[in-house]
């Protein structure tokens, strides 16, 4: 049985830490592919990008191009998204996560390890509703492949819930996507709810009807 330690992220955890969240956020990709596959509008743009060619110039060859460039295209969809997500991320508050999380007010950041190994993460930021509630929002939960379904994130979200409650805030809020769905699972089996989803707005976002999927977890609720 091995043992698991939550503690504060530090600075030579930094190359640990980049190395899962790129993977971490690069491994959606695929799973966005397989899911904009599934989409009738998809498949019904294919099957008029091979018609087309076919009935217009009688070129198969044509016919095939057009299927293997929506394939494409579908794929750069969200490998753009999900990429775009992790270098903007390394550029914002990842950019210096002691600077970001560990000097102000209500954010955090911590790391867990198994028998003294890196294993994964997460970090939490304050966040306010309109009129006013104060809420923890939880962000950068990862755990590295080799270790998951083990109840590591459980542990992180437990950390985080804890965190919440000891700064007064009334919920733990987070928002991931509906590809996601280890995730959504690991959130709803904690105990948060889904407050509502939405669809992404951007074009590319749009051909594979990425959606917004937003949770909540009251602190006072005892699970
Ligand atoms: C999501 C993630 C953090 C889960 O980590 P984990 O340590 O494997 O999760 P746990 O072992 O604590 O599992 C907790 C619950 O999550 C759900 N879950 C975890 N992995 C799952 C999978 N592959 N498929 C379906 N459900 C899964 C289950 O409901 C599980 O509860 P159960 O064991 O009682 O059934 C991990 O898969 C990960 O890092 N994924 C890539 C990054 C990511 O999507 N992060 C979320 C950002 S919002």
């Amino acid at each position: 049985m091995s043992t698991l330690t939550v503690r504060q992220y530090k600075h030579s955890d930094f190359s640990a830490v980049k190395k899962l969240f790129i993977e971490g956020c690069h491994e959606h990709a695929s799973t966005t592919f397989y899911q904009a596959l599934r989409l009738h509008q998809n498949w019904l743009l294919m099957i008029l990008g091979f018609l087309l060619p076919l009935v217009t110039v009688g070129s198969i060859l044509l016919a095939i191009l057009d299927v293997v460039v929506v394939l494409v295209v579908l794929w750069l969809c969200g490998r753009k998204f999900f990429y775009g997500y992790a270098t903007h991320a390394l550029a914002d508050d990842m950019k210096d996560i002691p600077k970001y999380y560990l000097q102000r007010e209500g954010y955090n950041y911590w790391v867990v390890e198994s028998d003294g190994e890196f294993v994964g993460m997460v970090a939490a930021i304050p966040s306010y509703l309109p009129g006013g509630e104060k809420n923890t929002e939880l962000k950068r939960m990862f755990v590295d492949q080799s270790h998951r379904g083990k109840g590591i994130a459980k542990v992180l979200c437990r950390t985080v819930i804890e965190f919440a409650r000891k700064k007064g805030c009334k919920a733990v809020i987070l928002s991931t996507t509906t590809v996601q769905t280890s995730a959504t699972n690991l959130y709803r089996s904690v105990g948060f709810r889904c407050t509502h989803t939405s669809y992404m707005t951007g074009f590319t976002q749009r051909l594979i009807r990425l959606q917004w999927i937003y949770f909540r977890y009251d602190v006072n609720n005892s699970k």
